[in-house]
C-alpha cells in the first residue's frame, strides 16, 4: 500500500500537491501491479511507471526554480541529489524484464517511493526549515 501521509506536508502548497501527485502515480502503479484480474497488465504498469520518472522530472524543476528564487544556500547540493536519482532511474530498463515480472517491477515502485520519502522527511524538510529570506 502506498499512501501519502501528512507528515510528508512541507506547508508549501505547490511543492505539497506535487509531492501528493508524486504518490497518486505511484499508488496507481502498485495498485494495478497487485491487481489479479487485470490481464495483460504490465504494458499498462509501465507506462505508469514512465509516467511517475516524467512527472518527477517536472517536480524537481518546479522544486529547483523555488529553491533558487529564494537564495536557498544548500540550491546545487540539492539539485546534485536529484540529478543522481534522476541518473539512477534512467539505468531502469523496463524492456529488459524477465520471467518475474510482478517481482521486477515492485522492486522499481518501492525503490522510488521509498527514495521520495526519505528524500521529502530528510532533504527537502531542511529547504523549509533553512530557508533563506527571499
Ligand atoms: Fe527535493
Amino acid at each position: 500500500m502506498i499512501k501519502w501521509e501528512d507528515k510528508y506536508l512541507l506547508g508549501i502548497d505547490i511543492i505539497d500537491e506535487q509531492h501528493k501527485e508524486l504518490f497518486r502515480i505511484a499508488g496507481e502503479a502498485f495498485d494495478l501491479l497487485k491487481n489479479e484480474f487485470y490481464l495483460d497488465k504490465y504494458d499498462h504498469v509501465v507506462k505508469i511507471i514512465e509516467e511517475l520518472k516524467d512527472y518527477a522530472v517536472y517536480h524537481f524543476k518546479t522544486e529547483e526554480e523555488y529553491m533558487f528564487k529564494n537564495n536557498y544556500k544548500k540550491y546545487f547540493s540539492h539539485k546534485i541529489i536529484h540529478d543522481e536519482f534522476l541518473e539512477e532511474v534512467k539505468k531502469i530498463n523496463l524492456d529488459d524484464m524477465d520471467e518475474n515480472q510482478d517481482e521486477y517491477l515492485l522492486s522499481i515502485i518501492n525503490f522510488v517511493v521509498d527514495w521520495i520519502v526519505e528524500h521529502i522527511l530528510g532533504t527537502d524538510k531542511l529547504y523549509v526549515s533553512e530557508e533563506s529570506p527571499a
